[in-house]
C-alpha cells in the first residue's frame, strides 16, 4: 500500500518527523526561511496532509491547488490567523493546532517582558556594556513598581488566565476585559471583569492575550493609548497587528505611556528602519514566547499527532474545526 504524502514546511523536532515517517512519505522543507508562495503551492500539489507554520498562508487557493485528496492541515502554533478556517471546513478538512502545551511558556514570557520593560533591563544591559553607566544615581534607570500594581489583561483565554495567576505572586490587582465574562475563572482567582476603557484607565500594566481576527486588528491605537496612564506599560505576546504600530510609536515617543514589551510585531520581522526601533522604551524580541526546548518539543509532537490522526482517519487531538473532524 502506498503511503500518504505530506509536506512539512520547516524543520521540527526530529522525533516528531520520525513518527510521521512511520505512516507517510515526507517532503521536508529544510531551509530556515519559509518556502515562497510558489514553492509552497508547488510542493503541496497532491499531498494528503500538510504540517505548517504561522508564516505559511493556507487559504482557499492553497487548498484548491493541493487538491481534493488533502485530508488534514496541522499547524504548529496556537494561533491560526494564517489559515482560512472557513475554506478548510467547507472542504471538510480538519485543522489541527497546538494549544495548552505552550500556555505556560508563553505566559512566563509575557511576564518576563512585563518585568523587563518595567524595570529597564535592556537599557541597563546596554549601558553596562557601552560605557554609559558612570555611577549609581538616585534618578537614573527608574522603572515602574510591579509589586502591588494593577494589571489589565485583555483576553481571558488560557494564556490570559495563566498571566493572571502569575500576577497574584506579585500581589497585583487583576482586571480583565474579554467579550465573554469568565465567572468560572473568577471563582478560581480574584479578578474583576471590566470594560476596555476602564481597564485602560486603571491599569499600570496592560497585557494583550487576544487572538487576531477582524475585531481585534488595531484594537490598540491612538485612542486606547490616550486612555492609558502615562506611567503604564503595554505588553503584547499575542499577534502584532492587534497594535497599530505607528500609534504606539507616537504614544511611546510623546510619553503618553511609559514603555512597551513586544514579542510580536507587524510585520514580522520588524524592518530595521522601523521607527519603533529608535526608542529605548520599546523592548522588542523576535516572536519567541513559546521558545523553550520542552515547549517546542511538545508543540512538534502534538502537531505530528494531529497530522498522523488526520491521515489515518482518527480525530485530531486538538482541532480548530471539530465539526468536520472524524
Ligand atoms: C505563536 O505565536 C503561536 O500562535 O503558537
Amino acid at each position: 500500500m502506498t503511503k500518504p504524502k505530506v509536506f512539512i514546511t520547516r524543520n521540527i523536532f526530529p522525533e516528531a518527523i520520525e513518527e510521521i515517517k512511520k505512516v507517510a512519505e515526507v517532503d521536508l522543507w529544510t531551509d530556515d526561511m519559509p518556502p515562497s508562495r510558489e514553492i509552497l503551492l508547488e510542493r503541496s500539489k497532491g499531498v494528503d496532509g500538510i504540517l505548517c507554520l504561522l508564516t505559511d498562508r493556507i487559504d482557499g487557493e492553497f487548498m484548491d491547488i493541493a487538491g481534493p485528496q488533502l485530508k488534514v492541515i496541522s499547524q504548529i502554533a496556537v494561533g491560526y490567523n494564517n489559515i482560512d478556517i472557513e475554506q478548510a471546513s467547507k472542504r471538510g478538512i480538519p485543522v489541527g493546532y497546538t494549544p495548552d502545551v505552550l500556555t505556560h511558556a508563553t505566559a512566563d514570557f509575557a511576564f518576563t517582558l512585563l518585568m523587563s520593560a518595567a524595570r529597564l533591563v535592556i537599557p541597563g544591559h546596554i549601558a553596562s556594556h557601552d560605557g554609559s553607566w558612570k555611577t549609581w544615581h538616585p534618578l537614573h534607570f527608574l522603572g515602574q513598581d510591579i509589586y502591588g500594581a494593577t494589571i489589565g489583561i485583555v483576553g481571558m483565554g488560557r494564556i490570559g488566565f495563566e498571566m493572571a495567576k502569575r500576577s497574584t505572586g506579585f500581589d497585583m490587582e487583576i482586571l480583565y476585559y474579554d467579550v465573554n465574562r469568565r465567572e468560572d475563572l473568577e471563582q478560581k482567582l480574584k479578578m474583576k471583569h471590566v470594560g476596555l476603557d476602564e481597564l485602560l484607565d486603571q491599569s499600570d500594566f496592560v497585557s494583550i492575550h487576544v487572538d487576531l481576527n477582524p475585531s481585534t486588528k488595531h484594537m490598540f491605537s491612538s485612542d486606547q493609548f490616550r486612555k492609558m496612564k502615562n506611567s503604564s506599560v503595554i505588553i503584547n505576546a499575542a499577534r502584532g497587528p492587534v497594535i497599530d504600530h505607528m500609534a504606539l510609536y507616537s504614544a511611546l515617543k510623546d510619553k503618553e505611556i511609559a514603555a512597551a514589551g513586544l514579542d510580536v510585531t507587524d510585520p514580522e520581522p520588524i524592518p530595521n528602519d522601523h521607527p519603533l526601533l529608535t526608542l529605548d522604551n520599546c523592548l522588542i524580541v523576535p516572536h519567541i514566547a513559546s521558545a523553550t526546548v520542552e515547549t517546542r518539543r511538545a508543540m512538534s509532537n502534538l502537531a505530528a499527532t494531529n497530522l498522523i490522526n488526520g491521515l489515518t482517519g482518527v480525530s485530531l487531538s486538538t482541532c480548530v474545526n471539530p465539526e468536520v473532524d472524524n
